[in-house]
Formats: C-alpha cells, structure tokens, sequence
C-alpha cells in the first residue's frame, strides 16, 4: 500500500496517529531549521513537517525537492500551533519521518494553483498539469456528480441506457458533418453523429419505451464559449408521450440535480414561454429571466413627429433601465459604440433619462416635446431615475440588438448573478426557418419534429407560420436542452421532407430507413437532449464550457496538447484511396 490515508482527510482528532501519504509537491518553505511542504493529492492538501534538529538528513533531502515532486511520507498526525482554516486539514500536520522519491519532476511551464500564471494555450498545452488545479479538478468532479445522478433518476424512471454508433450517416442537426474514410469502401465516408436523433427514434420503433444515453456528439461549427465541435448530450427519448409528460418528466430531472449537487430546492413548476413572446419581449429565444427589463414596442407611440429614423423604421423598441439615469454623456457613448460594434449591429442610440425633477431629457429632444417624452416613458412604467433606450430598423436585426443591450445592461445592474438560477421552458417555435439565400426552408429543430396538430391544415398554404411541437430548456439564457415531439407517421414525414425541398430519391436515399421502420408500427414518440457541457458549466458558474471538459479543443477547433488534426501520411492516403489537393493555407 502507497498510502493509508489521503492529502484532504486527516483531522485533529487523528493527532497521534502514524500515517503513509502520498502525492505531489504543491510548495516548499524554509523557516530556521524546519522545512514545510504542503503535498497535495486529488482529496486536498496536507502540511508535512521536517525538523533539523530531530531528522537533519531527512530535512536535507526534503530541502532538495522540487515543484510536483511526487512523493511518499511517512509520519506521526500532529495538532499544528499555527492553524490554517482555509484548507480542512488546517488544524494538522505531519512530523515526517520517513521520505520516498517516487518521481522527480521537471519545473512546470505555470504555477499549479487555483489563480494561475499560465495563460489559455499553455494551460492546453499541459493541460494534464492544469487538471491537478483544483479549480478545474473541480469541474470534473461535479460532472462526474451530475452523470452519476442523472443515471439515477433516469434509472429510477425505467430509462434504458442503449449505445449508439458513432461511424454512421449523416444525422441532419443543422451543422457540417465530420466525416471518416471507409479503408473498406473506397471513396466512401462515415459521418460522425451530430446527435444519435435517427437511432433513439429507431429504438422507440423496437419498443424501447424509454431510452438515454450519455452521447458523445460532433458538429463541424463555428466555436464559441457555449460551443465544443465534439460535446456530450444527455439525449432521451420516450415513447406514448405529449409534450407535456415529457416537460415534467424533465423538469423533474432537472430539479433532480439542483437538489442532489447545488442543494437548491426548486419547489414551483418552471414557467413557459411561447417562442412568439420570447421574441417580442427579450429578442432571444433564449431570455435570461433573472431579471425582468421587458422590451416594449413603440412603433405606433413614436412614429408621426418627423424623426425619420422612427418614422421609417419597421420596428422600434425599448428598454427601461432602473435608476441609470446618471448616466454620463461618456457612458451612453459607450453603450452607443456597444450597440454599434459589427456583431451587433444597430445604427445608433435614442435615450431618454427621466430626470428627478419629473422632466426628460432625451437625445431626440428636437422632434419630441416634454408631453410626448412622458408619454413614452409611460409606456415603460417608468419612474424618476430611470432610463429609457431606443433601437430601430429592421424587426428582426434591432430586436437581437436590444437583446444584446439589454443583457449588457443587466450584467452592469448586477441583475445577472452566477448563482441565481431561473428555468424557463420555451415552446411552440416556428416549424420552419425561410433561407434568403438558398431560397427555401429549413427545419428549425430538426426535419423530424412534428408540427402542432391544430397547424397541420396550414402546412401548404402558410407555411412559415406552422408552429412545431417542440421546447427548449432555458436556464439564465443559456440553451441547456431542446426537443420536441416527432413525425411518427410516414405520410407526414415524407411531406416534411417535401416541404424541406428533398426529392423523393434524395429523401428515400437519406432516410429510407427511417422511413421503412415507421411502416412497421411507430409508436408515437418524443424527446429532448440536455447539452451535459452546458449544464455543467451553468452549475459550476462558468463563463466557457470548455473548463468542464477534460481535453477539450481550442478556438480553432484543435486539440494542441496531442497537436490534432494533423497530416497523415502517403501510405494511408493511398490505403484510403484519397488524393488531396493543395490548398491554400
Ligand atoms: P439540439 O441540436 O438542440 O437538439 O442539441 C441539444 C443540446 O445540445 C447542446 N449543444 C451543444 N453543446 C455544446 N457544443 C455544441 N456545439 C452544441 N450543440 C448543441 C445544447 C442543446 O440544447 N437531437 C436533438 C434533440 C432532440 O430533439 O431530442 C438535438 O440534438 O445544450
């Protein structure tokens, strides 16, 4: 046995006792004639003492260990004079009276603590030596939580856990595909899963009534902070089900894991929203509902008093900002050249502060009089204090802005707190999607998801209007899960795939099979996956996702610690029978 006890577990009341630890060399420090070193495990850290006068040579040797050492002590428990109660083994230490070397190391390229000097592609780099952080250790600590009682209720739930394959087709989720070389089929690919959507439906078809997995997927797009290409979905799928069992029975789930890791307690029934008000009133299908700071449309309210970027805008709207009216000409310049930058995308900036003395000033003065400013701000419930900002221009572009804006001015009110947590369920979005540039729609969520029965008459006539029987989980406007109800029936699905624009070959091609197993007795059928990265880092209060992910890739889509992708070599080209042609780089 390495160890009889770990570096996170001995107390006072083990003083006395002889104990073995092992671990890794956090920090030395010499005072006098005594050494410290506080070695360091996965369970924590625990002070070792080395004491001249008692072990001088011991105390020489522990004098030439370096950083991340990784050694095995020996030693009695000792209650410590000066207490550390940061750490829970503060009140001990280890009179050290036995030293083993186990490995030496070399100086690591950052310092391994929780406020580390290494930056991002160092930190990747190495980043075996940034999981020993116990920040980041952390993190994979609490997924691993999550995992574990995400199976348990699944499991008390009658959830089967099935496996899917990963070298497949193409799986339609609204990404590129990666896609693998068959050696054994020349001049034929794999697609890796963009989400195992076609197999959990398949499942239901074999009568698996009620399916998980903790699915790896791969999505060949643009990365962000809430992006992975390769991510994990905890993706479910029931059958003889509507909309709302499911809704509870993730609802559920979810409150399953406030309470077994974050303790909180979420008693009501989590509100829903129809994707139509979601838009009208936050601009983003996913609204942050910490806090309220509802747009109001003031199309009507502002048009006819000659400002002609009112007057010809399609849409104008706003939000009121509490107390903000202090406002500086500096910061409302700044939150001009905010709403300005290309990412966002709004012309300009109208403000009206409601000032103290019951008048406003506004940016817009010149075409608006004092009555007319109050009437706005009405319209707002405004209050003396408080500040009125205006965006128009096209509907769809000025809403996404004064989302922007809006969330922007939350975060500045402190109205965005990490540790506030507020579930949403947002239903009922548009079936289809138009394309300006392809010219033709798309499937929102994907093309196997069902419509509203009650719009179903409307599928030829108004198409864009059709609503589809699926939700997304929104928690703090962070997308943490999205489903819906599905196509069990193959009439409706091949006029799905017509409306999408597939020809009878392409979509017989792509999905016969599905197709094929919805004529021997589909269940109806539904589901819903959670983004696992997501939930993790909306628990663990992370601004990226990739914090909880062991080895995730960087911004560019690579993996620099094992340097991937990178080139093969001819031989394998040619037993994968491809040429590449050179590119530009
Ligand atoms: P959807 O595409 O909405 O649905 O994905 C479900 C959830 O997966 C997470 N997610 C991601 N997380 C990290 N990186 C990514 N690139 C990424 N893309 C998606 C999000 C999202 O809500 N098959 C359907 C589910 C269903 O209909 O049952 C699907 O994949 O949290």
């Amino acid at each position: 046995m390495y160890r009889t006890n770990h570096c996170g577990e001995l107390r006072l009341q083990d003083a006395g006792k002889k104990v073995t630890l092992a671990g890794w060399v956090q920090k030395i420090r010499r005072m006098g004639g005594m050494t410290f070193i506080d070695l360091r495990d996965r369970y924590g850290i625990t002070q070792l003492v080395f004491n001249q006068d008692i072990h001088a040579e011991l105390c020489d040797q522990a004098n030439e260990l370096g950083r991340e050492f990784v050694v095995q002590v020996t030693g009695t428990v000792s209650e410590r004079s000066n207490k550390n109660k940061h750490i829970p083994t503060g009140d001990i230490e280890i009179l050290v009276d036995d030293l083993v070397i186990l490995n030496e190391s070399v100086t690591p390229p950052f310092t391994i603590e929780e406020n580390t000097d290494g930056g991002d592609d160092l930190r990747m780099k190495y980043r075996y030596l940034d999981l020993r952080r116990p920040n980041v250790k952390n993190n994979l600590v609490l997924r691993h939580k999550i995992t574990f009682e995400t199976r348990s209720y699944l499991n008390k739930q009658q959830f089967l856990e099935v496996e899917t394959p990963i070298l497949i087709g193409s799986t339609p989720e609204g990404a590129r595909d990666f896609v693998v070389p068959s050696r054994m089929n020349p001049g034929q690919f794999y697609a890796l899963p963009q989400s195992p959507q076609l197999f959990k439906q398949l499942l239901m078809v074999s009568g698996f009534d009620r399916y998980f997995q903790i699915a790896k997927c791969f999505r060949d797009e643009d990365l962000r902070a809430d992006r992975q290409p390769e991510f994990t979905q905890i993706d479910c799928e029931m059958s003889f089900v509507e909309q709302e069992d499911i809704l509870q029975m993730f609802e559920g789930l979810t409150k399953h894991l406030f309470k077994t890791i974050k303790n909180i307690d979420i008693q009501y029934d989590f509100p829903k929203m129809t994707y139509a008000d979601a838009m009208k009133y936050y601009g983003s299908d996913k609204p942050d509902i910490r806090f309220d700071m509802k747009f109001v449309e003031l199309k009507e309210a502002v048009s006819g008093n000659d400002f002609v970027v009112f007057d010809s805008s399609e849409y104008v709207g706003g939000i009121c900002a509490k107390a903000c009216a202090s406002y500086t000409r500096k910061q409302i310049d700044e939150l001009t050249d905010f709403v300005k930058r290309p990412q966002i995308g709004a012309k300009g900036l109208v403000y009206i502060r409601c000032e103290d003395d019951g008048s406003f000033k506004s940016s817009v003065d010149k075409f608006y009089s004092q009555d007319d400013l109050r009437r706005i701000t009405k319209l707002f419930n405004a209050q003396a204090g408080d500040l009125i900002l205006i965006l128009a221009g096209d509907k769809g572009d000025t809403q996404k802005a004064l989302s922007e804006l809006r969330l922007l001015m939350g975060s500045r009110l402190g109205l965005r707190k990490t540790n506030d947590y507020k579930p949403l369920w947002v239903t009922d979005f548009p079936l289809f999607e138009w394309d300006e540039e392809t010219q033709r729609y798309y499937a929102m969520h994907h093309p196997f998801t069902s419509p509203k029965k009650e719009d179903i008459p409307m599928l030829d006539k108004s198409t864009g209007d059709v609503r589809a029987n699926a939700y997304d989980l929104v928690i703090n406007g962070v997308e943490l899960g999205g489903g819906s109800i599905r196509i069990h029936d193959s009439n409706l699905q091949n006029k799905m795939f017509e409306l999408l624009g597939f020809t009878k070959e392409q979509a017989e091609k792509q999905f016969g099979f599905l197709m094929k197993a919805f004529q021997y007795g589909a269940p109806p059928h539904g589901g819903i996956a959670f983004g696992l990265d997501r939930l993790v880092s909306l628990f663990a209060e992370l601004d990226s996702i990739r914090d909880c992910i062991a080895f995730p890739k960087n911004n560019a889509g690579r993996d620099v610690m094992i340097n991937a992708p990178s080139a093969i070599d001819e031989m394998q080209l040619e037993e994968l029978s491809i040429k590449l042609i050179e590119t530009k780089s």
